[in-house]
Order: structure tokens, then C-alpha cells, then sequence
């Protein structure tokens, strides 16, 4: 049977929050994000790092920060469909403190680091609602994630966004830094009629971009966003350190967004930390309340409509990364909650994984697939016997996947690694053929049983699933009813009657050698 969502529509007219709690046109107060009216405790803010511009006269610091409103949210939504943010009260809350001592006068420097898909993008889109409904002037430029890098690219637009805008103070006021930014921006003319040419060193752009910020808030705050920078140039990167250190006293918030991997941006965050002169959020995965309100509201759903079993699988394999439960609840809205294995991989994962992988070197696609055939926990001297290729490429890989976020240590144990999402590790397996499937199967049960004669443990059922899907039904029986009848010996009856099932499964197999000893 196939689920049809039913959507609730009904509009309550009192203005209660718990009126509109259950109302479709009302996320905010479903998720518990929107507080109606907000607290006077809420509205203070005092970042470690704000810092006030010494005789800055605070435009209208009694008018209220107000929350957003479920209007604005389907203005500023992620996904453009209205969807509320689910959690995030902290980082909101850091956020708000920034805007509001920026509206003051005081320079602050936030930085949001996070796994991909954890919500940055939408954390920093909230960033930017919350600054045009408090009358603060925002712009945000993206460092391209496609194609060759473009230097200066997030500055670029986020200078052509100030001039779309008409909030481009006059140019001529910054004297020469003035003509440096105007280089920077196509079809605006050098307001000192010099001819253009190369920009100049980051560091002048980055002082000449430092006074026109300082400008552009000088009446009631900037937001300025820069997103995406684990991408960024190093030219880009430059100016974003210079504008971090030297960011006092303009009335300016700079939310800066990166990947949390390895490389220039994240080194920065944490060096910034260090020197106090910014602070680091990180988005944490959802818990699985905070999942099942999400899946609700891109289904368009009670909570409690979803069934236990869905909400589960939601929060296991999504490990808490919205941008996946979104994937698989979008997944179970065409395919139904009734399905018994749930979803398959939905396919923009599959192919978002694939392209990181292919990424990592020339054998990481196969090598990271075979540990995915292993299973989302892996040790690596069982990937070096199955894959056959060489332990320095092998070791080389999956450290470029811990950088990549494909994968992690896997403590306490040493060298055994995980896949960070157990969807990574589906989506890997999930571009094989059949035969490719049974193929890595059949190799990585026999480097299983080369390693660990006697497959102690868990390897038993392990190589007992991984015979199945390469075909040798009558070895998959056997390791079945041995894995059940150790099941069995120690008391474990449910998963022992689990296994005896799965062990008959070879119609022409001998039952009375199913049990016998482990190859
Ligand atoms: N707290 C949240 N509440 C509701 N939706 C969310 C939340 N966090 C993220 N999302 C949604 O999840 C998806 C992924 O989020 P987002 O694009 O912000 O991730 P990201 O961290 O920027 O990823 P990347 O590193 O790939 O840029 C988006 O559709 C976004 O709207
Ligand atoms: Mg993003």
C-alpha cells in the first residue's frame, strides 16, 4: 500500500503559540524555534568578541530584535518552500548578539564550521533574514564550488549585490581605496578615472573592502556573509584574515561559512579562536526529535504521523545530517512508508558521494567501495587483503576520505575507520551492478576468511551475507546456522532463530552440514 500524505491547513485565528502549534502555516512554532513574544533575556547579547566603535551612537537600540516571523521565513527559507529551522537555538542566538552589536556600532566575527549538508548555507540564509528585518544592511557573496577558482569571486558578488542594491556608498569617498574596489566590480567606472588594471595586493583590497564595510554600516550595521570558503582563493582567503584581525571598530558582522576539512579556512577559524578575535560555531547533526520535525515538515506531516520505524531509520541513517534526512525523507514520500527496507540511497547522495570519492585519487572509487562492501566499520589491513592494492595507497586513501568527510577513525580501536554517514557507505554500493556487487563480495568474504580463520566473533554472519550476495548460497547456509548456533550458545534465541531462517537457503543443500565448523 502506498502512503498518501494528508496536509493540514487549518489556520487557527488565536494567537497563542500553542494555538498554532500544529498548524501547517506556522513551522516556527512547531519547531519550537519561534518565541512568541520573545524574552528580554533573549535580547541580550554580548558576543567575547564584539568589539564597540568608541563614540558609535547606536541607532534605535530599544527597538525590539525581533524573532522571525513565519512571513519572513518564507521569504528566507533554505529550501524556498517555507521550511522552518528546526533547532539551532544557540547558534541563533550567537547570531542575533552579533547583528545586534553590529546595529550598535561593534565589529564581530563569527565564524560556522560544519560537516557538508549540516545546515550552514541555511544558518547563514537565517543570518541574513534576521539582519534585513532588523533594518541592517546584509550581503553575502558564495565562493564557487563548480569550475576553475575564480579569485576574489565571493567579494566580486557580494560588491555586485551592494551595487543591484543601491546600498554602494560613493566610491570617491575611500579615495584611492575607492578605485582598487571599483576594479573589482565590472561595469562600475573608476571613480578616479584611473585605468583599470590588476587589483593590487590582498591586503590593500582587503583595507579598501574593511572602509567600505565600515561605510555601508555606519548608520545601522553590516552583515557580511562569506560562504563556502573551504572552496575560497587564497586571495579571498587573505582578506578574510585581514578583515578578522583588523575588523575593530567597524560596525560590522562578518559570518564567515566553511566545510569543516582540512584546509586554509578551517586553519583560520581556529587560529582566530586562539587569538580571540572571532568565534567559532559548529552546527551540530539533529537529534532524532529534531529529525523527526524535520521529516514532518518536508512531508508535510503531524510528527506523530510518522511512524517509529520511519522516524529511526530517518535518524540512523542520516546520523543527524539534515541535508540526508531531507533526501530520505523526500525518498519515502514517493516511495511510501510501507516498503520494508525503506528507501534506497536517494540518488543526489549516490552521486555527490561518487564525485567526492573519484576525487581522492585514481583507485579511491574501488578502494572505498570494497570497505564499503565490508561494512560502514572497516579495518584497514582487511581493505589492503581485499582491495590487493599496495598499504601506502591504501592507507594514503582513506586519509584523503577523512579529509573529504567520507570517513573517520573509528575509536578506540587504531586502524579501524567508519563511514560518517551509513548512507556514504550505501551510496558507494549503490552504483554497483550486480555482478560488480558480487564480484567485491565474493573478494572481500575470502579476505575475511584469510584474516580471521575461524571468523571469530561477528565475522561469521558477516561472511555468511557477503557468500549470499556473491552467489555461493550453499557456503552463505552453513556460515548462517554456524553464526545461529554460536547465537544460540549464548543465549542470544531471537537473533539464533534470525540466522537458522536465513540459513535455508540453499534448496539443494545438505541441512545436516549447515552447522557444521566454520571454514
Ligand atoms: N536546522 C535546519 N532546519 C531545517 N532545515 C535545515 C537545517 N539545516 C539544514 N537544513 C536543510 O538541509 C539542507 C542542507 O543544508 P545546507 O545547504 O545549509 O548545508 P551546508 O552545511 O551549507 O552544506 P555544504 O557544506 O554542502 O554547503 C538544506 O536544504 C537546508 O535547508
Ligand atoms: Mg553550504
Amino acid at each position: 500500500m502506498t502512503f498518501v500524505p494528508t496536509r493540514k491547513t487549518k489556520h487557527p485565528t488565536r494567537s497563542t503559540p500553542s494555538a498554532h502549534r500544529n498548524c501547517r502555516r506556522c513551522p516556527g512554532i512547531r519547531s519550537g524555534h519561534w518565541r512568541w513574544p520573545e524574552s528580554p533575556s533573549a535580547r541580550r547579547c554580548s558576543p567575547s568578541s564584539t568589539r564597540r566603535r568608541p563614540g558609535h551612537q547606536p541607532p534605535d537600540t530599544d527597538a525590539p530584535f525581533t524573532a522571525v516571523s513565519p512571513l519572513r521565513r518564507l521569504q528566507y527559507g533554505g529550501m524556498g518552500d517555507g521550511a522552518g529551522l528546526v533547532g539551532r537555538d544557540s547558534e541563533i542566538e550567537q547570531l542575533r548578539a552579533a547583528l545586534s552589536a553590529a546595529r550598535s556600532g561593534a565589529a564581530s566575527a563569527l565564524f560556522l564550521i560544519g560537516e557538508p549538508g549540516i545546515g550552514k548555507t541555511r544558518l547563514a540564509t537565517e543570518a541574513v533574514g534576521l539582519a534585513v528585518e532588523s533594518g541592517i544592511i546584509a550581503v553575502r557573496g558564495r565562493v564557487s564550488t563548480v569550475g576553475p577558482i575564480v579569485p576574489y569571486r565571493p567579494l566580486i558578488e557580494a560588491l555586485q549585490a551592494l551595487s543591484r542594491t543601491e546600498n554602494l556608498p560613493e566610491l570617491e569617498s575611500l579615495g584611492t581605496y575607492g578605485a582598487v574596489l571599483s576594479r573589482l566590480i565590472p561595469g562600475l567606472s573608476d571613480p578616479l578615472g584611473s585605468t583599470p588594471s590588476a587589483v593590487g595586493s590582498p591586503v590593500v583590497v582587503a583595507e579598501a573592502l574593511l572602509r567600505l564595510l565600515t561605510l555601508v554600516g555606519d548608520k545601522r550595521g553590516c552583515l557580511f556573509v562569506l560562504d563556502d570558503l573551504h572552496d575560497a582563493d587564497a586571495e579571498t582567503l587573505a582578506i578574510v584574515e585581514y578583515l578578522v584581525d583588523n575588523l575593530h571598530p567597524a560596525p560590522v558582522a562578518l559570518l564567515l561559512a566553511s566545510r569543516a576539512e582540512p584546509c586554509a579556512a578551517t586553519d583560520l577559524a581556529v587560529i582566530s579562536r586562539q587569538r580571540g578575535t572571532a568565534t567559532v560555531l559548529e552546527p551540530q547533526p539533529l537529534n532524532r526529535e529534531q529529525v523527526q520535525q524535520l521529516a514532518a515538515q518536508r512531508l508535510e506531516l503531524g510528527a506523530d504521523e510518522i511512524p517509529v520505524d520511519v522516524v529511526d531509520r530517518l535518524t540512523t541513517g542520516s546520523a543527524g545530517n539534515p541535508f540526508l534526512v531531507e533526501e530520505l525523507a523526500y525518498a519515502f514520500s514517493k516511495q511510501g512508508f510501507e516498503e520494508a527496507d525503506g528507501p534506497a540511497v536517494p540518488v543526489s547522495v549516490a552521486r555527490s558521494v561518487s564525485r567526492r570519492t573519484d576525487r581522492l585519487g585514481p583507485n579511491a572509487l574501488m578502494i572505498l567501495t570494497t570497505a564499503a562492501v565490508i561494512g560502514q566499520r572497516f579495518p584497514i589491513d582487511l581493505l589492503q587483503h581485499a582491495t590487493g592494492a599496495a598499504e601506502g595507497e591504501v592507507v594514503a586513501t582513506v586519509h584523503a576520505g577523512v579529509g573529504a568527510q567520507l570517513v573517520q577513525s573509528d575509536s578506540p580501536a587504531p586502524d579501524w575507520y567508519a563511514f560518517r554517514h551509513p548512507l556514504t557507505a550505501e551510496a558507494l554500493i549503490s552504483d554497483l551492478t550486480p555482478s560488480e556487487r558480487a564480484g567485491h563480495s565474493g573478494r572481500v568474504a575470502d579476505a575475511i576468511a584469510a584474516r580471521y580463520p575461524g571468523l571469530p566473533g561477528e565475522w561469521c554472519a558477516r561472511s555468511a551475507e557477503l557468500r549470499e550476495r556473491s552467489g555461493e548460497l550453499a557456503e552463505a547456509s552453513r556460515l548462517y546456522a554456524e553464526a545461529g548456533r554460536r547465537a544460540l550458545a549464548t543465549g542470544a534465541v531471537r537473533s539464533a532463530i534470525t540466522l537458522l531462517v536465513r540459513a535455508d537457503l540453499d534448496p539443494d543443500g545438505d541441512p545436516e552440514h549447515r552447522a557444521g565448523p566454520a571454514r
